[in-house]
């Protein structure tokens, strides 16, 4: 009789688990957000519905559903949007216990937004090339942000478009930190005459280098050694003169219908295990976790000058909505 009690408690314990659903909107690239997609469901049972969208088109999302909102996580994408979430009160307060375990950046993170986010991985933002074309073109390798203002660039250059990619975003942050924001907006104007493109998510670019369809990319530096091991010719690159990097950031959304199942998946994303997925789906960013592995192709840090950059000034929704209209206004107008 027991032995029935126990054996049905178990059989409705995994019916619970069954029935759980955790609607996630997933910033990083298709692989990885695949991977913890089919592995969370695999081992609790439950249901997971993913979204795939850039970190700027993700806050439109969230923005949009706020009276009403279908997500219950945000996994992913650079943390300036997770910021400016936070300080809009669309995510929710909540201090996971596994945050000493975490690099000082991801708990940097999760303070300055008073617990409504927190850093899941890092990465640098640098230069993406194709070694090839740039032979065949007999074109330099950048060194500098100044070097891809060089005429010889024109049409060779993608980069994302800010409203849309966090990628891009981290660009126009990084600059106007680097240089000042007027100079930094001078500059920007002379690679707009360089920019074949400006796509939509920030791995278009580094995907279009590694296919040869453009010479160099602003991108983040651990997009490119995925794209090499598929066989493709691409490198990276960080510039000498300074450069940025993002925290990528998770965060649970206020209003979520599926809180209880939101909180043991994201629990479950601070993991080890779970980080050291992102390796396992060729995208080398570094873990928060300070117990992940970290994989051979994540780039090492210590050889790339930082600047010091501002996370809680260009996270907050303000400065991003003024800088990115700035950009379109004065930047992205102009003719090529
Ligand atoms: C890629 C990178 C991530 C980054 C994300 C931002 O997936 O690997 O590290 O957070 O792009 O995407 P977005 O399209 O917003 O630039």
């Amino acid at each position: 009789m027991k032995k029935l009690f126990v054996l049905s408690a178990i059989a409705l314990a995994a019916g619970a688990a069954q029935s759980q659903t955790v609607n996630v909107i997933c910033s990083v690239q298709a692989e990885w957000c695949n991977m913890i997609s089919t592995v969370y469901a695999r081992t609790t049972g439950a249901k997971v519905n993913v979204s795939l969208k850039g970190s700027g088109e993700a806050l439109a999302q969230i923005i949009a559903e706020k009276e009403n909102p279908k997500t219950d996580i945000w996994f992913g994408g650079t943390g300036d949007p997770h910021l400016a979430a936070a300080e809009q009160g669309l995510t929710l307060e909540y201090k996971s216990p596994s945050l000493p375990q975490l690099h000082a950046w991801a708990q940097q993170q999760a303070q300055q937004s008073n617990f409504r986010t927190v850093g899941i991985y890092s990465g640098p933002l640098g230069f993406g090339y194709n070694p090839e074309l740039l032979a065949k073109k007999k074109l330099q390798v950048p060194k500098t942000w100044a070097d891809l203002l060089k005429p010889e660039y024109k049409g060779e250059i993608q980069v994302a478009n800010p409203a849309s990619s966090g990628t891009a975003y981290t660009m126009v942050a990084t600059l106007v930190q680097l240089m000042g924001e007027d100079k930094a907006f001078e500059y920007m104007k002379g690679l707009h005459k360089n920019i074949s493109q400006y796509t939509r998510s920030g791995t278009g670019p580094i995907k279009a280098v590694a296919r040869s369809e453009t010479s160099v990319s602003i991108s983040f530096v651990h997009d490119g050694p995925g794209e090499k091991a598929q066989g493709f010719p691409v490198e990276t690159i960080t510039p000498t003169d300074g450069t940025g990097a993002e925290i990528g950031s998770m965060s649970i959304i206020k209003g979520s219908r599926n809180l209880e199942a939101a909180k043991k998946f994201y629990e479950w994303a601070l993991t080890p295990g779970a980080q050291e997925m992102a390796a396992a789906a060729k995208q080398f960013q570094l873990p928060s976790n300070k117990s992940a592995k970290n994989h051979p192709s994540i780039p090492d840090f210590k050889k790339i000058k930082f600047i010091n950059y501002d996370y809680a000034k260009y996270g907050a929704s303000s400065e991003r909505r003024r800088l990115i209209s700035k950009w379109e206004k004065e930047v992205n107008s102009l003719p090529r």
